[in-house]
């Protein structure tokens, strides 16, 4: 595959897609420990037909993004959280933890060999940080790997619900994408693969994602195929769903912050599908949703509807502004949340 080259892209129109940019990052876990990673210009790896990863899905993974900033520098956002995140996940998986320390170092350095490809500040778009760590040993029983690679790439992206702050529809899934028990929690490529066939379905009837339910009842929201959900009620409160089986967003985390500073209650907490009505805002928060408004959410047929199907509420909107200002580097947020490259 050739190189993307900074003259390829249209930084006001990016998709969220794979680029093959010049440098990414490997180290590989071999005879119990970690051997020294480096930054690498080969897009592809090599592995056993009979790799852990491939047969059993012994694989997990994280997402954030590189942010140009007004002086030409680059942010990155919470890092450290990501670390940790994989870290928790790759303990569910059986797999050895890559050093937390090393792998925000690993980011900064791969963000920095691929610096002309963060896009320019104003453009809305970023530069979308792909770490992993996958099973290569091979096996045959299930069983974890003797050897493991953990990787970063990254790619140029712009917004990954078409139209960005404009509220989009949602719909309820009779599937479900994880269990209690289960694998919800870690970032696993399992729980997207279970969630491929309901997104599908969601899109080909017009829906921007879905919404998963508690999967004993289904009656509890869980999250959206690709982010958490967020609920602003009528009294000010900003509720998110509390449940053993949905991903810990790091951006949940952070939008439960601001909105404690906005003035807001804030609560983790059971949201009945059936008790929307007591929302006056809703929207999807995550890496690659950024704060994308929830327009409606259409559940056994019954479509309700948020703020605006068209315009994106107040409250949603100052927590866009205070999230991106800090991403961005023109807000000062909380210590340690932008990360300088
Ligand atoms: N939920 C799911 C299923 C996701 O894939 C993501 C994206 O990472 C999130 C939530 C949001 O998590 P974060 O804010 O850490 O990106
Ligand atoms: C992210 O927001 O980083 C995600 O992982 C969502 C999706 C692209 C899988």
């Amino acid at each position: 595959m050739t190189k993307a080259q900074p003259s390829d892209f249209n930084w006001e129109d990016l998709g969220f897609e794979y680029h093959d940019l010049p440098y990414r990052y490997r180290a590989i876990y071999r005879d119990g420990q970690w051997q020294a990673g480096e930054i690498t210009e080969d897009s592809s790896i090599n592995m056993s037909e009979a790799a852990a990863a491939i047969h059993y899905g012994q694989q997990v993974f994280e997402g954030l993004k590189a942010y140009r900033r007004s002086d030409g520098g680059v942010n990155i956002f919470r890092p450290d959280q990501n670390a940790a995140r994989m870290r928790q996940s790759a303990e569910r998986l059986l797999m050895p933890a890559f050093p937390e320390e090393t792998f925000v170092e690993a980011v900064q350095a791969v963000v920095k060999a691929n610096q002309d490809f963060v896009p320019p500040y104003g453009s809305g778009a970023t530069l979308y940080i792909r770490p992993y760590l996958i099973g290569t040993g091979p096996v045959v029983g299930v069983k974890p790997a003797d050897e493991f690679v953990f990787g970063i790439y990254v790619t140029p992206v712009g917004a990954y619900y078409k139209g960005g702050l404009t509220p989009t529809a949602y719909v309820t899934s009779p599937y479900d994408r994880a269990a209690h028990g289960g694998t919800g929690r870690a970032k696993v490529g399992g729980n997207y693969a279970a969630s491929m066939l309901p997104g599908q379905q969601a899109h080909a009837d017009g829906y921007s994602d879905v919404v998963y339910l508690d999967p004993r009842l289904h009656e509890t929201i869980e999250e959206l195929g690709s982010a958490n959900f967020f609920g602003i009620t009528h009294d000010n409160r900003f509720l998110t769903p509390k449940s053993p089986s949905i991903l810990p967003s790091i951006t949940k985390y952070s939008l439960l912050a601001l909105a404690e500073e906005a003035g807001m209650v804030t609560e983790e907490t059971t949201i009945s599908i059936y008790d929307l009505d007591q929302f006056a805002e809703a929207g999807a928060m995550g890496t690659a949703a950024v704060i994308s408004p929830v327009g409606s959410i259409t559940h056994n047929g019954n479509k309700h509807v948020f703020y605006s199907e068209t315009e994106v509420g107040p409250k949603t909107q100052a927590l866009y502004d205070r999230l991106l200002g800090i991403q961005f580097g023109d807000a000062t947020g909380p210590e340690g949340w932008a990360v300088d490259v």
